[in-house]
């Protein structure tokens, strides 16, 4: 475990929410990668990993669901602690899981728990318009949030299936508008997913706040993958926006982080196979 005294001393300083206002002011992309436990966030965090999410992805790379539905906060404080063990600079966010934030009171006291016994340092929710209040709750009371838009895998049951969102210009409006509003209510990171390139461009022009995409395009402030399937660790059909960084050789899982956060800062990922239009 790193201390914050080490950290001091340390040639690249921890990121924090400044670095990333800064890194979309000056144009350069943000990497982004999930993680469960602290081996593979050390891997992550040596990489140069800018933010690593505690993604309730967990429910179906590590617990093995069909999908994220039946994580819970327990399971999120598990993770994000042995997350916070393996990282020395980069971000750290912690999912808020289904059904944990249905109420502002029930969302602070389990934003609280992830921060306090997780050692989260922001937390991510998922939800447009219908969020407004929670988020003003949230970060009134100084709770760092990142809003989840575009395709919700907590919603999944009633979208039916993990499908493109934002195709019609109704939808994409909307969608554009909800950024707007969690950003006036307090979100401090837009997370974009599963959406045509058009709209994650028009979402990050919109809103000051960084917005991370996954499956939204190229012309966002930054990327996020889920890590298992960045390195070929997840069996089965993969979104179309995945790409396998251990694919091109026989490399280590090091190596594969670092092809990664290679690929996004000089923009090569995503490319145009990776996108939706
Ligand atoms: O749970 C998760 O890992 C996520 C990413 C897909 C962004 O929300």
């Amino acid at each position: 475990m790193y201390t914050q005294l080490e950290q001091r001393g340390m040639d690249t300083p921890p990121v924090n929410i400044s670095t990333l206002r800064k890194m979309k002011a000056e144009k350069t992309p943000i990497a982004c990668l999930t993680a469960y436990d602290a081996s593979f966030a050390v891997l992550v965090d040596k990489a140069d990993t800018d933010l690593v999410l505690v993604g309730d992805s967990l429910g179906m790379v590590v617990q093995g669901h069909d999908t994220t539905v039946p994580v819970t906060v327990d399971d999120i404080i598990y993770h994000t602690k042995m997350v916070r063990r393996g990282l020395r600079r980069a971000f750290l966010v912690a999912d808020m899981p289904f059904m944990s934030y249905t109420t502002p009171e029930q969302a602070l006291e389990n934003a609280v728990r992830l921060m306090q016994e997780g050692g989260a340092m922001m937390i991510k929710l998922e939800g447009g318009s219908s969020q407004i209040e929670i988020v003003r709750h949230l970060t009134r009371h100084d709770i760092p949030v990142c809003a989840h838009i575009g395709l919700k895998p907590q919603s999944v049951h009633k979208i039916g299936g993990f499908k493109v969102q934002g195709r019609d210009s109704g939808q994409a409006l909307q969608m554009i508008d909800d950024a707007i509003s969690l950003q006036d209510a307090g979100a401090d990171i837009v997370l974009l997913e599963c959406v045509p390139n058009e709209v994650g461009k028009a979402v990050t022009r919109k809103v000051e706040v960084p917005v991370i995409g996954i499956g939204a395009g190229p012309d966002v402030d930054g990327q996020i993958l889920v890590l298992y399937d960045a390195l070929g660790i997840t069996q089965g059909r993969l979104p179309k926006f995945v790409q396998n960084f251990m694919e091109s050789d026989s490399g280590s899982l090091a190596e594969g982080c670092v092809r990664y956060v290679e690929a996004v800062k000089n923009r090569s990922y995503p490319a145009p196979e990776h996108c939706f239009s």
